[in-house]
């Protein structure tokens, strides 16, 4: 197979840089067929003057990934600083100049004759990186729409957890908003309130207020939303994470998404109306420019 230009030469796979197109799980793996894995998305900001690369918090992205594997009865293989050095040798090895988007992932293996649900252990770890630009939309805003999915909950499909397999109900909300006309979705719980985007944590400004639903609600506990709560905290607005209604989404003054790949994200409209005046507002701008500050770099 000829190695398609978009990849990187290399990735890491149990402790070892090798190919690109050498990182593999059998089809039959319970990773692969399954969807039993579980995996940190890590945003790495290159700061050409140090000619370092700055993985975002990545110690809180080795925490989540153990506790999802915690949830799962999953043995890792690694420990945090094993996947902390296989992440800085990935990057060098790849040369990479601009920032980048990393995946830390662990998977189930085959098991014993690809033995379904019982197996936990033979767990491969694996990192790729791509080079990921900031948000193009970073500046401009995008438009939800209300998904008519529900998000999945903890008495069936824990959203704390960050498997694989949780994004089949991410994937069908995120393909209905897009046959839609929208960019993103908004998923409410089965209480009926917001639980998060398909693939972010959502903020609003109600009442001067800057709110986000609880992982209760059915949202990862998100790394992003913990920085934009600490910068709002030094902007002096008040932060709460609370239950929050579809209709008052409609009258906040703003609404945001906050997550590891699309950052701080203004939503412009829901459900084609207009959120606030329809244009990303003086909170989230803010929260951006500082966000810029705490990764290192200019909004490009
Ligand atoms: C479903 C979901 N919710 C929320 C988030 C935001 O979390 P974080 O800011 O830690 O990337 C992500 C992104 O990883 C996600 O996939």
């Amino acid at each position: 197979m000829n190695q398609p230009s978009e990849f990187p030469a290399h990735a890491w796979m149990d402790g070892e840089i090798l190919p690109w197109n050498d990182c593999r799980l059998h089809v039959r793996s319970q990773g692969a067929f399954w969807g039993a894995n579980v995996f940190e998305g890590v945003r790495g900001y290159w700061q050409p003057a140090s000619g370092r690369m700055h993985f975002f918090r990545l110690d809180e992205h080795l925490q989540r990934l153990r506790d999802s594997a915690k949830c799962l009865r999953m043995a890792v293989p690694f420990s945090d600083e094993q996947l902390r050095r296989g992440l800085g040798a990935l990057a060098e090895a790849n040369l990479f100049t601009t920032h980048v988007h990393a995946v830390i992932g662990l998977a189930y293996g085959l098991g014993p004759r690809c033995e379904s649900l019982g197996h936990i252990d033979a767990v491969h770890a694996h990192i790729t990186a791509l080079e990921m630009p900031r948000s193009p939309h970073g500046r401009s805003g995008i438009a939800a729409g209300t998904s008519s999915w529900r998000r999945i909950g903890d008495d069936a499909m824990p959203p704390r957890v960050k498997t694989g397999a949780n994004y089949h109900n991410s994937r069908l909300a995120h393909q209905e908003a897009l046959a839609a006309g929208y960019q993103t979705a908004l998923i409410l719980n089965h209480r009926g309130t917001l639980a998060e985007s398909p693939g972010a944590c959502v903020a609003a400004v109600i009442g001067g207020r800057l709110v986000s639903p609880p992982p209760t609600s059915g949202a990862l506990p998100g790394i992003t939303l913990r920085a934009v709560a600490q910068i709002a905290a030094e902007l002096g607005v008040a932060f709460e994470q609370r239950e929050i209604d579809r209709s008052e989404l409609y009258l906040a003054s703003e609404v945001m998404l906050c997550g590891t790949l699309v950052e701080i994200l203004p939503i412009t409209s829901i459900d084609r109306i207009p959120v606030g005046d329809g244009e990303p507002g003086p909170v989230v701008r803010r929260l951006q420019q500082r966000f810029d500050q705490m990764v290192g770099v200019s909004h490009d």
